[in-house]
């Protein structure tokens, strides 16, 4: 008999991608054959993210479309969404159901190694610590077997991801024992939070020649009284003196952000202030996101009284002023 076949629809960021890598391998051991194909597929498996509601919706979409098959729902779901979606998918797996298997890559170059899952920070329009659940680390033997295996296959690029990568117990001695593996290739690493970011951290990046000099550090917006309805933990000065220290040690780095536009009350003096922010620190990437509100968090008990039309004026602005260079 000829096996059964199932086709993977990742949504969202990195560790959905990871997971999804994961979700590969536990399904092939149960014997079933990957197929890029829907139509051949004798299971579909959804891994969706719930960052955003757009993503949601497409999820929607898509069970809509693929009515009758049978269906496995994976990744950041939350139980309301769960709950609208039960008659049409046979089952859900959480991520901690193959957050330990291990992995067929998608790439032959290029591969993420999840660290860490989950988030402790509860910013307030933040849908991961009730999706993803509070931190969890992996043990550091397991990352760099993983590693050590990637470099052995000839990956060039080894991505360390995580919702929180630098709140990982000793996070620089990771990045530094990596480092020092012998093998050609980079190392990245995302998500980090900038209250995090520590002159060791630094230290180790500069002196590491295989840690990549692209460091991504979400601000999310560039006003004092936002960050702190959005319970950043850090002010614009703080961040501003972080990226000062980070290129006067390593002149070469590139700094990419995340920004959200429209955050419920933002005016359009605050939004200035972001505007300011990024014309002093030029930004060589941003992703811009408009804020929406996501059922359960703080956030989405504040008026989002900036309409969707002034969110898109906004999101113009300061796509224009990023260097993507
Ligand atoms: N609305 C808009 N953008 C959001 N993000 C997270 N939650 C929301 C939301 N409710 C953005 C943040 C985060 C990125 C992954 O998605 O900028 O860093
Ligand atoms: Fe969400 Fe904030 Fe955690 Fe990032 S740090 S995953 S934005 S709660």
């Amino acid at each position: 008999m000829a096996s059964k076949k199932y086709h993977i629809i990742t949504f969202g960021c990195q560790a959905n991608v990871a997971d999804s890598e994961r979700i590969a391998a536990k399904l092939e051991k149960q014997g079933y054959k990957k197929t890029e194909s829907p139509e051949k597929a004798d299971l579909i498996i959804i891994n969706a993210c719930s960052v955003r509601q757009s993503a949601i919706n497409r999820v929607y979409g898509k069970l809509n479309k693929l009515n009758g098959k049978k269906i496995i729902l994976a990744g950041c779901v939350l139980q309301a969404d769960k709950k609208k979606m039960a008659d049409k998918i046979n089952a859900f797996w959480d991520p901690k159901e193959y957050f330990n298997c291990k992995p067929i890559y998608e790439s032959k170059s290029r591969a993420f190694v999840p660290i860490m899952t989950g988030c402790n920070n509860f910013c307030t329009y933040c849908v991961v610590p009730y999706t993803r659940g509070r931190e969890i680390s992996r043990p550091i033997r397991e990352i760099i077997d993983e590693t050590k295996k990637l470099i052995k296959n000839k990956y060039k690029e080894i991505w360390l991801i995580g919702q929180n990568v630098n709140s990982y117990p000793n996070f620089s001695n990771l990045l530094k024992t990596i480092n020092n593996l012998p093998g050609r290739f980079t190392l990245h690493f995302m998500t980090s939070h900038p209250k995090d970011m520590n002159d060791k951290l630094i230290k180790i990046i500069k002196e590491s020649k295989k840690i990549s000099k692209e460091i991504h550090l979400p601000v999310q917006s560039g006003d004092n009284k936002i960050l702190k309805a959005m319970n950043r933990n850090y002010t614009v000065e703080h961040y501003k003196k972080l990226i000062k220290k980070i290129l006067k040690e390593i002149p070469q780095a590139k700094i990419s952000t995340d920004i959200i536009v429209g955050f419920p009350g933002e005016t359009k003096k605050q939004f200035e202030n972001t505007v300011k922010l990024f014309k002093e620190i030029k930004f060589f990437k941003a992703y811009i996101s408009k804020y929406s509100p996501r059922p359960g968090t703080l956030a989405a008990k504040f008026k989002d009284n900036v309409p969707m039309e002034e969110k898109r004026r906004r999101w113009q602005i300061l796509n224009k002023l990023v260097c993507r260079n």
